[in-house]
């Protein structure tokens, strides 16, 4: 069992803008059969952590069903609404006993830190975070939410070219 961080990121390394657009991540071309697309990642995902900006976007801009069959875990300090159809728990905090909730459900299977980068640095604070899958998209946006905010050394595992994204898997070094 494995705690990602997976995501698309901006070349300079932000996963949103300052106002949290992701305009310029959806113009981009990407292959759902190609390599180290999400749709076979989240086959290998037993429950899902995000923050509260994360959440709030899913909620604002998907206009479908709640995307995810996985529970997941919300991390806010606020009353937020809870999806239709999904299966949320908000908790605030400590990520340490939500990683261990979020083991329990998962069973055999990985743990999917969705963002943002304070929240999976939470994680490799404490240890409990393994990987970190990045899509690189070709743009630049100067400023905005960051990808992963803490100092970490990371060893490359797999690299690949998706369409318009550069493709990195990275396992987390522990010293
Ligand atoms: N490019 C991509 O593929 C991608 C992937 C993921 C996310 N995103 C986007 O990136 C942006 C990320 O936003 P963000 O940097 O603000 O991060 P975020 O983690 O989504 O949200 C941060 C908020 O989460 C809550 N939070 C975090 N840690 C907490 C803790 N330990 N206890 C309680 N609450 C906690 C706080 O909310 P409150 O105190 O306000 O409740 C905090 O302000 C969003 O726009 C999201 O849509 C993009």
């Amino acid at each position: 069992m494995a705690t990602h961080l997976y995501t698309a990121s901006s070349l300079d390394g932000f996963l949103a803008t300052t106002d949290h657009s992701l305009d310029w991540l959806l113009r981009q071309s990407i292959d759902e059969n190609g390599p180290m697309h999400y749709s076979a990642f989240i086959k290998g995902i037993g429950a899902l952590a995000m923050g509260a900006s994360t959440y709030e976007w899913i909620l604002a801009h998907d206009d479908g069903p709640w995307p995810y069959t996985q529970p997941t875990w919300v991390f806010t300090h606020r009353e937020l609404p809870v999806a239709a159809g999904a299966d949320i728990r908000f908790v605030r905090g400590d990520v340490r006993p939500v990683h261990a909730a979020m083991t329990a459900a998962a069973g055999d299977d990985d743990l999917w830190v969705v963002g943002g980068g304070e929240l999976a640095g939470q994680f490799a604070d404490v240890g409990l975070l393994d990987e970190v899958w990045v899509q690189y998209a070709p743009v630049t946006l100067g400023a905005g939410a960051p990808l992963l905010p803490r100092t970490l050394d990371l060893e490359l595992v797999e690299a690949a070219r998706n369409r318009d994204f550069l493709c990195g898997r990275y396992r987390v070094l522990r010293s």
